[in-house]
């Protein structure tokens, strides 16, 4: 109560300061309920991200990061709660209009296809841009370098972390106002994580994007997180700037 209670302050002075344009990109989900079966898994959690800024999801294993991603984007019925993005409403309606209204979303484990080349998982991306142009932005080229160079290559014949650009690549294609990351560091070598971080940190901070980012990571949530969210058996349990996020609270809730 006490952390919705902040939250809420927060989003209130903000909006004063705000321009009209960034309070639109806005993503504001409050008292989400979900279950698996009889298991509830995600226990009234409320988050906000405004344009601009990365707010990052933390908590062990299995306490529910994930579901909770799919159940702001819509791949998992949820039993209650609402999500406004842009001051619209959209816990009702299904992933395609979320991803056509401006949400982007990574899933955990890249889940890129291995026998399609970057460029037509690339391509995948665009369909649900109806009416629009289906060329691949050339921005996610400047971004990822390398998807160019490899374009003609197999997704299956990438390493990890390029697997992991290319999951970003495919999210970015609709040029979302909003990207929900899903532990992109996971299982990848240092050197493509510190570019996704630069590529994070760039999306935010000069176009303006909102992340919502999950990682286990601490040195790279503190590095790039503007604020955190630590989630405990599928509830916060604390929230704060990231400067707020002390050792206690670390080896509370998290392994390290
Ligand atoms: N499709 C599913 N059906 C039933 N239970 C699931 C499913 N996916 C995840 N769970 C369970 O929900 C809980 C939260 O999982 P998850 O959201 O993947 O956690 P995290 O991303 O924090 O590791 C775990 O106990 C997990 O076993
Ligand atoms: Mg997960």
């Amino acid at each position: 109560m006490v952390a919705e209670a902040l939250e809420s302050t927060v989003v209130k002075k903000n909006e004063s300061t705000r321009s009209a344009s960034s309070v639109r990109d806005e993503l504001l989900a409050q008292h989400i309920n979900q279950y698996y079966g009889l298991s509830h898994t995600i226990r009234d959690m409320s988050v906000s991200v405004s344009p601009g800024e990365c707010v990052v999801l933390m908590g062990r294993n299995g306490v529910g990061k994930t579901t909770f991603l799919k159940s702001l984007m819509g791949l998992v019925p949820v039993a209650s709660g609402e999500m406004i993005f842009a001051g619209e409403q959209f816990i009702e309606k299904p992933v395609e209009i979320r991803a056509q209204n401006g949400i982007g979303y990574v899933p955990q484990g890249r889940q890129i296809f291995p026998l399609l080349t970057v460029e037509e998982n690339l391509k995948t991306g665009l369909a649900v841009r109806r009416g629009q142009t289906r060329e691949i932005p050339s921005k996610i080229f400047d971004l990822f370098p390398v998807l160019h160079e490899m374009r003609s290559r197999r997704g299956g014949d990438l390493s990890g972390g390029q697997q992991q650009q290319l999951a970003i690549g495919r999210a970015l294609v609709i040029e979302p106002r909003m990207l929900l990351l899903d532990e992109p560091s996971e299982g990848i070598q240092p050197n493509i994580v510190s570019q996704i971080g630069e590529v994070i940190q760039l999306l935010t901070k000069e176009q303006g994007l909102g992340v919502l980012l999950v990682e286990q990571k601490l040195p790279f949530a503190r590095r790039f997180g503007d604020r955190f969210i630590l989630m405990d058996r599928g509830s916060s349990v604390a929230r704060g700037s990231m400067g707020e996020l002390t050792e206690d609270l670390v080896s509370e809730h998290l392994s390290v």
